[in-house]
C-alpha cells in the first residue's frame, strides 16, 4: 500500500527513483510523484494515474541530482488527483516527505497548526505531517531532529522519507506499522517500502523497527530510535534473484506466477518432508515443539486470500493433529478483544509479512500472553519479525496484486504444519509417508493441470459476458470455493460468490436462472455423493455447470451429463487437493478478465500489501 524509494549516492537519482517505482508501483498506483534535490534547490513533480503519466513530466537529460525520493499511491485520504499525489512540502516549500501509513490525529494537528498561521493546499494527512515537520524545522534548522520531534507527537503508521533543500546530502527516513528497508551499498544507500526496489542495486539490507529512524548520507548511516538512542542493527542479505522479478516472457505477471506453482511448492517442501519416515521437519518451530504437541487450542488469523488459506488449514490441523482451530479475520480479531489463554497459538498468515489487520492481531495476542507463529513469505518482514517462531513459504516476491502462488504455498505449509504436529500427536508412520508420497507428487500434477490452459482459456471466453458466478465446494473445497469467487472479483469486477454447496437451498438457490455460471468443485472425496445432489439441483433450475473433478472417478460418469464442462485435475488425497483443485479456478478468472481486457496484474482500487487498516 503506496510504495517508496529514496536514494542518495553517486547515481543519477531520478533514473534510481523511476527504475524503482516501477518495482512497487504493484503496492498502489493512483498517483505517483518524486523529489529531487537539484542544484541546491528542491523539485518536486507529480502526477495522477499510472507511473507513466508522471515519467512524461521528468526531462531525464536536465537532472543531474544525486538525492531523492519517488512515492507511488494508494489513496486513504483525499481523492487521488495531482494536488494529493506525494511527495508533500511543508510551508516553506523546502522541506519535502513522501509517507506510505495514516497519521490518524491529523486533524487535531492541522487546527493546531492552522490556529499557528499555517496553511494547506491538500485534503491529505501527508501534508500535515510536512507542515508539521516544517514548523519545527524553521526553529532548530535540524532536518532529522525536526522529524524526530515530530514523529513523537504523531498517532498513526507511517514509512516516511524527508529532505530539505538546505540540508541538501541528507535523507531521513523512519517507520512505524509500514515498511521500510534500507539497501547498503557502496557509497550509497537505497531506502524503500520494499527489498524488489533495492535489489537491482544491493543485495544487503538493514530492516528498521517500528519508531526507529535512519540519517543517511551518501557514504554515512545512523540509525536511532524515537528516543535519540543510536542502535546497531544487523546487516542481512537479500535471498531472491533479479530475473524474479521480470515476466519471463508472460504478458502478465499473475500467469507467469499461477505457471510458477510447481516450483513454488518444491521450495516450500524442500529439505521439510522425510519420506522414509513419514516425518516433517520444521526448523523454524523447533523451539516451540514441545508445546505445540500439548496444544489446546490454534488460532490462525489472516486476511483476504491467506484467511482462505486459514480456512484450509483448520480442516487439515484438525484432522491430523486433532487440535482445535479458530479462524480469524485479522480485522476482526484485533479489535474484539478475543479470549486468548497463555498456552494457545496464535499464528498469522501472510504473504507480504506487513498487513497491517494480521500485524496488529499478532500483537494483540502477544499482549496476551500466548506464543505466536508467522506463515510468511516475505523474508524479514514486520510479521516475520513480530512472531516468535515460524516458517517462510519461500515462494519468491509475488508481484500480481491478485495472489496465487503464495496461496497454494501457504497451503502447503499449512499441510506440512498439521503433519509436523499430527506425527508428535496421534498420526501414523504409514499415513505420514502416504501423505509425504503424495506432497510430493504434487508439482507434477500441477503442470498436468496447466496444459489445460487452453481449454479453460476457451471456457473462459464462453463466460467472459456473464456478470454473475457462483462456486460451490464442500469440504476441503469449500474455501477453494471462496478463493474461486475472490480471484474472479478481484481482476475482472465481475461479481462472485463462493458457497458451501450445501448451504444454498437454505436461500442462494434463488439466484440460479439459465445465465447463471455454477462452477461446482466436484472432486473425489467422501462428500462427492453428497455433492452431486447439491449439483443437481442447480441443474434442474437451469444452471450452467462448469465442474472440477478429478480423473479416473467413476462418479463423473453420474455427472457427465449434467454440465456444460468438465475440467479433470489429477486424483490425489482429499488432505492435498486444495492445492489443486484451486489452479484451474485461477486461470479461469485471469483468462476472463484478460477476456475482458482488465489490468490484471493491478486492478482498480487494489495494492499488494495492504500496510493501512
Ligand atoms: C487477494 C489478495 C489479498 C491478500 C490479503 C492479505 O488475491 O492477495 O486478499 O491475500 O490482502 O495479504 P497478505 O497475505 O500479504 O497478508
Amino acid at each position: 500500500m503506496c510504495g517508496i524509494i529514496g536514494y542518495i549516492g553517486k547515481r543519477k537519482a531520478t533514473e534510481v527513483i523511476m527504475n524503482g517505482l516501477k518495482r512497487v508501483e504493484y503496492r498502489g498506483y493512483d498517483s505517483a510523484g518524486i523529489s529531487i534535490i537539484e542544484n541546491g534547490k528542491l523539485v518536486t513533480i507529480k502526477k495522477s494515474g499510472r507511473l507513466n503519466e508522471l515519467n512524461k513530466l521528468i526531462d531525464h537529460n536536465k537532472y543531474s541530482s544525486n538525492i531523492g525520493f519517488g512515492h507511488t499511491r494508494w489513496a486513504t485520504h483525499g481523492e487521488p488527483n495531482d494536488i494529493n499525489a506525494h511527495p508533500h512540502l511543508d510551508n516553506s516549500g523546502k522541506v519535502s516527505i513522501i509517507h506510505n501509513g495514516i497519521i490518524e490525529n491529523y486533524s487535531a494537528l492541522k487546527s493546531l497548526l492552522t490556529k499557528q498561521g499555517y496553511h494547506f493546499k491538500t485534503e491529505t494527512d501527508t501534508e500535515v505531517l510536512a507542515v508539521y515537520i516544517g514548523s519545527i524545522y524553521e526553529k532548530n534548522k535540524n532536518i532529522a531532529e525536526a522529524v524526530r520531534l515530530a514523529l513523537a507527537d504523531v498517532t498513526g503508521t507511517f514509512g516516511l522519507l524527508v529532505i530539505a533543500e538546505d540540508e541538501p546530502d541528507k535523507i531521513i527516513g523512519a517507520r512505524r506499522g509500514s515498511p521500510l528497508v534500507i539497501g547498503i551499498g557502496k557509497n550509497e544507500f537505497i531506502l524503500a517500502s520494499d527489498q524488489t526496489a533495492i535489489v537491482d542495486y544491493t543485495k544487503h539490507v538493514i530492516y528498521p523497527d517500528d519508531n526507529e529512524m535512519v540519517i543517511l548520507t551518501k557514504d554515512s548511516y545512523v540509525i536511532k530510535n524515537l528516543d535519540n538512542i543510536n542502535i546497531n542493527k544487523e546487516i542481512t542479505t537479500i535471498e531472491f534473484e533479479l530475473n524474479q522479478l521480470e515476466k519471463g516472457g508472460f504478458p502478465h505477471f499473475m500467469l507467469k506466477e499461477i505457471f510458477e506453482q510447481g516450483k513454488t511448492i518444491e521450495n516450500a517442501t524442500r529439505g521439510r518432508i522425510i519420506l522414509a519416515t513419514g516425518d516433517v521437519r520444521l526448523g523454524g518451530l523447533t523451539e516451540v515443539a514441545d508445546r505445540l504437541r500439548t496444544a489446546k487450542r490454534i488460532i490462525l488469523t489472516a486476511c483476504g486470500t491467506s484467511w482462505h488459506s486459514a480456512l484450509i488449514g483448520k480442516y487439515m490441523i484438525e484432522t491430523l493433529a486433532r487440535i482445535p482451530v479458530d479462524v480469524e479475520y485479522a480485522s476482526e480479531f484485533r479489535y474484539r478483544d478475543p479470549v486468548i489463554y497463555p498456552e494457545d497459538f496464535v499464528v498469522a498468515i501472510s504473504q507480504s509479512g506487513e498487513t497491517a489487520d494480521t500485524l496488529e492481531a499478532i500483537r494483540e495476542a502477544k499482549r496476551k500472553g500466548c506464543t505466536t507463529l508467522g506463515i510468511v513469505n516475505v523474508v524479514g518482514s514486520s510479521i516475520a519479525r513480530a512472531t516468535d517462531a515460524g516458517v517462510y513459504l519461500h515462494a519468491g516476491p509475488e508481484i500480481g496484486v491478485a495472489s496465487t502462488k503464495a496461496f497454494t504455498s501457504q497451503v502447503t505449509v499449512l499441510l506440512l504444519f498439521a503433519l509436523y504436529i499430527g506425527r508428535m500427536r496421534s498420526v501414523s508412520q504409514t499415513e505420514g509417508i502416504r501423505i509425504i508420497k503424495e506432497i510430493q507428487e504434487i508439482p507434477k500434477k500441477i503442470e498436468k493441470i496447466l496444459q489445460q490452459a487452453d481449454k479453460i482459456k476457451e471456457i473462459a471466453k464462453r463466460y467472459s459476458k456473464s456478470r454473475n458466478f457462483l462456486y460451490l465446494g464442500r469440504g476441503y473445497n469449500y474455501p477453494i470455493a471462496l478463493e474461486g469467487a475472490l480471484k474472479l472479483k478481484e481482476i475482472s469486477y465481475v461479481h462472485a460468490e463462493g458457497y458451501p454447496a450445501a448451504e444454498m437451498k437454505h436461500g442462494p438457490l434463488a439466484l440460479i436462472d439459465d445465465e447463471m455460471p455454477v462452477v461446482f468443485l466436484a472432486t473425489k472425496d467422501e462428500v462427492f455423493d453428497k455433492l452431486r445432489s447439491n449439483l443437481e439441483e442447480v441443474k434442474a433450475r437451469g444452471g450452467k455447470i462448469i465442474a472440477i473433478a478429478t480423473e479416473n472417478n467413476e462418479g463423473n460418469e453420474l455427472i457427465k451429463n449434467k454440465v456444460e464442462h468438465m475440467i479433470y485435475i489429477p486424483e490425489t488425497l482429499p488432505i492435498v487437493m486444495p492445492i489443486l483443485s484451486i489452479i484451474p479456478l485461477q486461470l479461469l478468472a485471469y483468462y476472463i478478465a484478460d477476456e475482458l481486457g482488465r489490468d490484471i496484474d493491478n486492478p482498480r482500487h487494489l495494492a499488494k500489501s495492504v500496510t493501512v487498516e
